[in-house]
């Protein structure tokens, strides 16, 4: 029960087109990022929550777990220019008795609090382990110009999820050894897997979208609504 969560919250949703951070946007009359912070308030394991945002958006932060009366929220703070360098600041501002680190996106507001902590239970003996799904269409790899390379055996593939869980010390030598060389991921995983470092992938759920483009949006919603009947 002492487990620390990162939100990286700091993007610019570029892709959804709001005019704002995206995860400020509301979903059954609560924000995205609401949403997203309850089930770790809520579950047991957690015991400390850093969430991450764009230097204009901290203040706003802040309202939000104060005026939604989150306990576990120890700090907010300033994220970089890409994903990788929002999370290297969370994990930074942990406090040093947190040992292992959960990773989760802002812009995931429907994982369940039910599967975040069956998560934990198939992931404890794991010192990185990750969520992903299968996935439903045909994959090809193709060129700048459109031709199709090829088709990727889709059996072997998985779309990737948070939470990504991590032993603090694999996290932290990773993600200096990366800002060192200039390596950049797309998630924390990729990380490690550029170290050599083994990473465990568990069964995700495929409702927990991460809330991208307008069309999320209503799908976000509906799935909510449905929750709540
Ligand atoms: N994120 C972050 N710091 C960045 C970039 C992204 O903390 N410099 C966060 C986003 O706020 C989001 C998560 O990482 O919660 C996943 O990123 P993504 O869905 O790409 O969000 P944005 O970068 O905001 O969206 P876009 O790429 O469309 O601009
Ligand atoms: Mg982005």
């Amino acid at each position: 029960a002492n487990i620390g969560i990162v939100i990286p919250a700091a993007g610019q949703g570029k892709r959804m087109r709001a005019g704002c951070n995206k995860q400020f946007l509301v979903l059954m009359g609560q924000p995205i990022l609401a949403h997203t912070i309850r089930v770790f308030e809520e579950s047991n394991f957690v015991s400390e929550i850093v969430i991450v945002g764009a230097e204009g958006d901290i203040s706003v932060i802040k309202e939000l777990v104060y005026h939604q009366g989150f306990q576990k929220v120890a700090a907010v703070c300033k994220g970089g220019v890409l994903r990788q360098d929002s999370v290297r600041a969370g994990v930074r501002a942990l406090s040093p008795a947190i040992q292992r680190i959960v990773v989760h996106d802002g812009a995931r507001p429907l994982l369940t609090l039910q599967a975040f902590n069956q998560f934990l239970e198939e992931t404890q003996e794991y010192p990185a382990a990750i969520m992903g799904v299968s996935i439903k269409d045909t994959v090809k790899r193709v060129n700048l110009a459109g031709n199709v390379l090829e088709t990727l055996p889709r059996e072997d593939l998985r779309s990737v999820q948070t939470p990504q869980v991590f032993d603090r010390g694999i996290l932290e030598v990773a993600h200096y050894q990366a800002v060192s060389a200039g390596y950049y991921g797309t998630d924390d995983a990729s990380l490690l897997e550029w170290m050599g470092y083994p990473v465990q992938m568990v069964e995700g759920m495929q409702e927990n979208i991460k809330v991208t483009t307008p069309e999320d949006l209503w799908l976000a919603e509906r799935i909510l609504a449905m929750r709540e009947s």
